[in-house]
């Protein structure tokens, strides 16, 4: 079993965001995975079965945490990684990651959803395991985390997620299922990158939140039926949207998570809780996986002379 001891991670209530939503909101904060983001869950399964089977190396197309969740778990495995990222649109921490893990890391000349049709055809042709979420074992592994909700909290009415390639939410409500549980599965996707919502493919997807920048969903019916089947929804909010509840974390809950995370809390704030009165937002990835996200969006630093009276002004005033 090729594992970084993934899993088990905190489940905060959140009284300001609470307070706000008209509803108690509980966040799931999966950027405390080993690798910082949810993926470790399904990769764990992915890559021990891809060892299993004799793979000789893994790959994925990403939008930067499957990348540097698989580069982390091929190299514990000891297999060869490649990721396959669109060129200049995944976060800087991410890229660090995949590269530090030793993985060859492809810029593509193009975005999330060219990449994964290119790599499916490149394990066709290779021995080597895909390890994208199409790839069932990373279900089987990040059903875990409604096991977990379930664990600690005996009823909940819906789940809030970010919804991209459409794996997680399908993965939660696989999960919620097969312990007898039905909350509802509430989406969400940025306006810029919401082909569910709109019924059909996006050729250019464009966000603030880079995770979920993805136009063609590889589990769109999935996903889909978990959504109609848990009587929830998929709605867009827009990145202003974003970048709002982004902050609102941060500030007001102590908990800083990646923009594509705040998708959720986001959508939540914009649609209300729908009936519900208890939710877990999902926050899918840390926030120091995009520092270039966070500066733009923070406050500045306060320069200051080394003498008391400037640091009096500074801290004070
Ligand atoms: N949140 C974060 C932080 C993500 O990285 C992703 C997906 C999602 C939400 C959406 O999950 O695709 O299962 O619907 N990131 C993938 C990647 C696509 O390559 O890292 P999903």
């Amino acid at each position: 079993m090729v594992t970084l001891h993934e899993g088990s991670t905190p489940l905060v209530p959140a009284p300001r965001l609470s307070e706000r939503a008209g509803a108690e909101v509980w966040l799931k904060l999966e950027g405390a995975n080993p690798t910082g983001s949810f993926k470790d869950r399904g990769m764990t399964c992915a890559v021990s079965a891809a060892l299993r089977e004799g793979a000789q190396a893994v790959v994925c197309a990403s939008t930067g945490n499957t990348a540097a969740s698989a580069a982390a778990y091929a190299a514990r495995a000891g297999l060869r990684g490649a990721v396959i990222v669109p060129e200049g649109k995944i976060a800087t921490g991410k890229l660090a990651q995949a590269l530090m893990h030793g993985a060859r890391v492809v810029a593509l000349r193009g975005n999330f959803d060219q990449a994964l049709a290119l790599v499916r055809e490149l394990v066709d042709r290779h021995p080597i395991a895909l390890v994208n979420s199409i790839n069932d074992f990373r279900l089987e592994g990040q059903k875990t985390a409604a096991f977990e909700v379930l664990d600690e909290l005996d009823e909940v009415d819906a789940v809030c997620l970010p919804v991209g390639n459409a794996g997680n939410v399908t993965a939660y409500w696989k999960g919620f299922v097969e312990a007898d549980a039905a909350p509802r599965m509430l989406g969400f996707q940025a306006e810029g990158a919401a082909p569910l919502v709109r019924g059909e493919p996006v050729a250019e997807p464009e966000t603030v939140a880079s995770a979920i920048r993805i136009g063609n969903p590889a589990r769109w019916e999935e996903a889909m039926a978990a959504i109609v089947g848990s009587g929830g929804a998929i709605e867009a909010v827009s990145d202003a949207e974003i970048v709002d509840a982004y902050r609102l974390l941060a500030a007001g809950e102590g908990v800083f998570c990646e923009p594509a995370s705040a998708a959720a809390v986001a959508g939540l704030l914009r649609y209300g809780p729908r009936g519900a009165r208890r939710l877990v937002c999902v926050l899918t990835g840390h926030g120091l996986k995009d520092p270039q996200a966070a500066l733009e969006s923070a406050g500045a630093v306060m320069p200051c002379e080394a003498s008391l009276g400037a640091l009096e002004e500074a801290v004070l005033a």
